[in-house]
């Protein structure tokens, strides 16, 4: 029977089928080969080692893998560890449950494009919304499954989308407060992070591999701007919404240390920023308090300036 990886205890043997999130042939002090893995289903992940691969054995196994594993748990420095006992790869035509195994948005993709779109539809700036009808038909496979990082926020299949559902619902209610532009406000969301979609590299899973080379020297920033530039030459778009959208995308990490050269210069920029943190950083407390115990703190989150979270007791 499949357990999962939050359910592990040191000293069960287990036997189930995990993705393989990372894997690195190393040697071993008296020079013996090894892979290591880092196992993970939806509920966690949990390193693996299996012990004297040769070469046929190490072509085997690749990034992305579902793989059905039979092995030991154990602690080794404080950290639970799988001792590989038996592994294969999947047979044709074996049933898996994908849903248990990776870690996905609570919605589905089909779903939030088609709660994007409808929001879309509704603009009524017709430069914007001819604009962010276009993005969204060159980039809706992609868009479909991929992640909004590779370890921090919404680093789960379906999490870029997860984030611009969840940011537009904020959004529009704080735009109707302080009466600011929605068309505007919705193009930046949907833009901000767009350039994501080439930063990283993601197989259909919502697993990331690295970062890319644009990714590394450039930035989502720099290169969203460029993208939108294209656009709106494509387009026709006039200069005005041009600009206002890049200085959105150029400023919504705020700091010059995290990459924007500029701070947000009027109200709607001001507010997308405000708009990403608030979704990402709430993602993180969501993440971090998911599996303690009411009453205790988590570990340090690095994403949150090594802030220990606690999760309040509250009645359900
Ligand atoms: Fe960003
Ligand atoms: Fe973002």
């Amino acid at each position: 029977m499949q357990i999962l990886i939050r359910d592990f205890i040191t000293g069960d043997r287990i036997e189930g089928y995990y993705l393989i999130k990372a894997l690195n042939l190393k040697t071993s002090s008296n020079n013996k080969k090894y892979l290591d893995l880092m196992l993970a289903d939806k509920s966690g992940e949990v390193n693996a080692k299996i012990w004297d691969v040769d070469q046929e054995i190490e072509q085997s196994y690749h990034l992305g893998d579902i793989i059905k594993v039979r092995g030991d748990v154990t602690l080794w420095m404080d950290q639970m560890q799988l001792k590989v006992i038996r592994t294969r790869p999947l047979e044709y035509g074996e049933e898996v449950d994908y849903d248990s195994l990776i870690p996905s948005a609570p919605m589905k993709g089909a779903d939030m494009l088609a709660f994007i779109e409808a929001k879309v539809s509704a603009l009524e700036d017709i430069e914007i919304k001819r604009l962010l009808e276009h993005v969204i038909s060159v980039n809706r496979e992609k868009l479909l499954y991929y992640p909004a990082a590779m370890r921090n926020h919404h680093a789960i299949r379906g999490g870029l989308l997860y984030h611009l559902y969840r940011m537009i619902e904020s959004g529009e209610a704080l735009c109707k407060i302080y009466q600011l532009n929605w068309d505007l406000v919705l193009a930046g969301i949907l833009l901000h992070d767009i350039d994501k979609l080439n930063e990283m590299e993601s197989n259909e899973l919502g697993i990331v591999s690295g970062y890319t080379t644009d990714g590394q020297l450039l930035g989502h920033l720099v290169t969203g701007v460029v993208a939108v530039d294209r656009w709106c030459e494509e387009l026709s778009i006039s200069h005005e919404i041009r600009r206002l959208i890049q200085h959105m995308i150029l400023s919504h990490h705020y700091e010059p240390e995290y990459g924007s050269p500029k701070k947000p210069h009027f109200a709607e920029a001001e507010l997308l920023h405000h708009l990403d943190m608030i979704d990402a950083r709430i993602y993180d407390i969501e993440k971090a308090t998911n599996d303690l115990k009411p009453g205790t703190f988590s570990e340090p989150i690095f994403s949150l300036e090594r802030r220990r979270v606690y999760r309040p007791i509250l009645e359900e």
